[in-house]
């Protein structure tokens, strides 16, 4: 759900214009639909009804906390990727217990902060990890609770760098060495493992990948059950697809919720999602200024914007495809143009080749869908300050975090 729309030319994200926004708290500027977040996390709700899942929203594709205040209302709970994240889980006041706690590689601290905290569950990824848990719970004198993430040798119709479910990635289990471990290791006493997990990559173009891997979970299921082990949770991760290109929508969530709820609908087990993109991604745009305009001597157009790769990596790491429209929408004629940023890298480029009409500096466009993995991956590189975040309600707005000032830059250093 794309909120942004012209009303007489001028971009308006729900009741507000952007122009005013862009004026009021200056660019680069992230301004975020509060109202498409809440239709996304409802949509995702019906569409899996049937299976009445725990819907824990993975909190790594926006950690803003007052979208994370917003999700909890609407009754999210989270997965989260580490100590910091569940810090901001817990402050934004997610119950624990809806809170399940993921990484290929937590920490010892990681591990004792999820255990004290009484989260829901912890994903294991490694037979070593495993150890490790019981030995700490051990010294807690708890019993931990532990889903595994399974590696269900699948690929994914993704980018490569996005794609986590197949045998040569670093993450999660293959059923046979989990079952070999357990086989070897019956002593374990302090960890209960309760669920198995997986998470097979992001932006999936084709639901056949869960069909395949969620098969082979339900497999593993089969042969933990058949040990004793008592599988009452199955966690699917997240990964499911929104639209980047508002003229060619084709990913919609009903094909994968048909292909989906059938497999699990009598698996007797509470089910688990773990949505990032689909929950936040359409609901943000990055608002940029114009600087300078300007074409080389092969008649090459090159528009240079005041936000870079530091405010939205996407188009720089995974060539990701993003709209990118004029905030004023005359009916000046079109040009193509590079669209780049201002950083010392030639990837700092959002666009290449993208048709857009002619503009002038100190006008301002509008990069779309980057609510996900936007703003949270942003950087200080090259003396870059962190932009502003603005939430829109309606006619009302307020700013959900500060542009970082130069004072901030240094405070950490000696
Ligand atoms: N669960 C786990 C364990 C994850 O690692 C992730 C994302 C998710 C859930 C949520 O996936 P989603 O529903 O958002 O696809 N920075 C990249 C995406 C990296 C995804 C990392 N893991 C991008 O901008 O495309």
């Amino acid at each position: 759900m794309n909120n942004f729309t012209y009303k007489n030319k001028d971009l308006y994200c729900e009741s507000v214009q952007i122009k005013t926004l862009a004026k009021k708290f200056g660019t680069p500027l992230y301004v975020t639909s509060e109202e498409s977040i809440q239709g996304q996390y409802a949509s995702f709700k019906s569409a899996f009804s049937k299976l009445d899942p725990l819907i824990c929203y993975a909190v790594k594709a926006n950690t803003n906390l007052s979208i994370l205040r917003l999700l909890k209302k609407a009754g999210a709970g989270a997965d989260v990727g580490g100590s910091g994240e569940l810090y901001k889980a817990l402050k934004a006041g997610i119950n624990p217990r809806k809170i399940v706690f993921s990484g290929v590689g937590k920490t010892r601290g990681d591990i004792e902060y999820a255990l004290k905290s009484n989260v829901l569950t912890l994903k294991v990824e490694s037979t070593s990890e495993i150890i490790l848990i019981n030995s700490i719970a051990k010294k807690l004198g708890m019993v931990a609770s532990l889903m595994i993430r399974i590696n269900p040798g699948v690929s994914v119709d993704t980018h490569k760098h996005i794609s986590t479910g197949d045998i040569g990635h670093k993450f999660g289990l293959e059923e046979k060495i989990l079952l070999s471990f357990l086989d070897n290791n019956k002593n374990l006493k302090n960890i209960n493992i309760m669920g198995i997990d997986i998470h097979i990559g992001s932006q999936i173009a084709n639901p056949k990948a869960y069909l395949l891997a969620i098969k082979n979970i339900l497999h593993t299921k089969i042969m933990l059950e058949i040990r004793g082990y008592k599988i009452s949770h199955i966690d699917v991760g997240g990964g499911f697809p929104i639209t980047y290109d508002v003229k060619n929508p084709k990913l919609f969530l009903d094909k994968f919720a048909k292909v989906i709820v059938p497999l699990l609908i009598n698996s007797g087990s509470k089910i688990l999602f773990e949505p990032g993109r689909y929950l936040v991604g359409n609901a943000s745009a990055l608002i940029t200024e114009i600087l300078y305009t300007k074409q080389n001597s092969k008649k090459k157009n090159f528009i240079i914007v005041d936000a870079g790769m530091t405010e939205l990596m996407r188009p720089a790491l995974y060539d990701a495809y993003h709209d990118i429209i004029p905030v004023l929408n005359n009916n000046k004629k079109s040009i193509i143009a590079d669209i780049v940023g201002p950083v010392c890298e030639s990837t700092d480029t959002f666009a290449y080749g993208r048709k857009i009409r002619e503009l002038k500096c100190g006008e301002h466009l509008a990069i779309l869908s980057a609510g996900a993995y936007g703003a949270v991956m942003a950087s200080n590189y090259n003396g870059r300050l962190r932009p502003a975040e603005v939430l829109v309600l309606g006619s009302k707005y307020k700013v959900i975090r500060k542009r970082d000032k130069l004072e901030d830059l240094i405070k950490n250093e000696i």
